[in-house]
């Protein structure tokens, strides 16, 4: 493969990414036992970072996995990732896991955990996607029932992305019990009669940083926000659709199954928070 040439972190080291090595009997390798976060870095600062690392903690508290770092030292990573890279705009990835230990499925006793974390240079979407927005298919919630745990367990979403490329579309809009979660990678937002609705943040979905984030720029754009379960129809019958997330930040979704969401374009409601989001970014410059 051809290697990015950002350095990382690694259990205590910083090295180019291609050198950094772990163990086959990592418990993130074997079981999928770990932690992530994902961090966007506007003009060289980390955005919303606090909110990143509160996520991380409870996280790792509901795996019972000890977080090695505290504050100081997790921004110290960052930043020294950061200041590794020339990319004005980047994403930090990091993740911990359970360690090294000899296969067996209960929490093995006295193993460090494996941290690593990497930086990638971040390519903010561009006009296509932002004007012309997104295709998306819908699909049953076949993930299991603790998807607020941000886990790099990470098979359902990847079988859930896959179906959507494979139907030449860009993510999925996925229905548990006849009621909209989320997308794969992403949380969704539905508009009707100019309200903005998301999906109530329970075990069924991941809180997103940019959840919080859409009902503050909810507020002061002056569209109505609401939490409440929606059903497939309801989606499938709504004026707008957007998704949100850390790397595709906000961005509307203009076909569902193949129809068009609303008029077909991106709406109103989506016009309004993008340039709030924007404005938002600009004032880190
Ligand atoms: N994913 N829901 C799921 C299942 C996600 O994986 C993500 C983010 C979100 C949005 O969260 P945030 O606003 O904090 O990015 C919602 C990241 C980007 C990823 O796995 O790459």
């Amino acid at each position: 493969m051809d290697w990015p040439q950002s350095i990382c972190y690694i259990n205590g080291e910083y090295l180019p990414l291609a050198e950094a090595k772990i163990s086959v009997l990592d418990r993130g390798f074997i079981f999928g036992d770990g932690i992530y976060e994902v961090v966007p870095v506007y003009y060289r600062k980390p955005f919303r970072f606090e909110q990143h690392l509160a996520r991380f903690e409870r996280s790792t508290r509901e795996i019972g996995l000890a977080n090695p770092f505290d504050r100081a030292g997790w921004l110290d990573v960052v930043e020294r990732l950061v200041a590794g890279s020339t990319a004005e705009h980047q994403f930090i990835y990091w993740q911990v896991t359970r360690g090294v230990a000899r296969r067996d499925f209960a929490f093995p006793a006295d193993t460090t955990p494996t941290v690593f974390a990497m930086t990638s240079p971040f390519t903010r979407p561009g006009a296509a996607q932002r004007d012309g927005g997104l295709k998306a298919v819908t699909r049953a919630d076949e993930r299991w029932l603790r998807c607020d745990i941000k886990s790099v367990s990470l098979l359902g979403a990847v079988l859930a992305r896959q179906f959507a490329v494979e139907q030449g579309a860009d993510e999925v809009v996925q229905f548990r019990d006849g009621c909209l979660t989320e997308g794969s990678s992403s949380n969704l937002w539905v508009v009707r009669g100019g309200t903005v609705i998301g999906a109530p943040r329970d075990r069924l979905i991941l809180e997103g940083i940019r959840y919080g984030f859409v009902a503050e720029l909810c507020e002061r754009t002056s569209l109505p926000f609401e939490v409440r379960r929606l059903g497939q129809a309801e989606v499938e019958g709504c004026d707008e659709l957007m998704l949100t997330s850390a790397t595709r930040e906000i961005l509307p979704i203009v076909s569902l199954d193949g129809r068009a969401v609303g008029s077909g374009r991106p709406g109103p409601a989506y016009a309004k928070l993008r340039a709030a989001y924007d404005q938002a970014i600009e004032a880190l410059r």
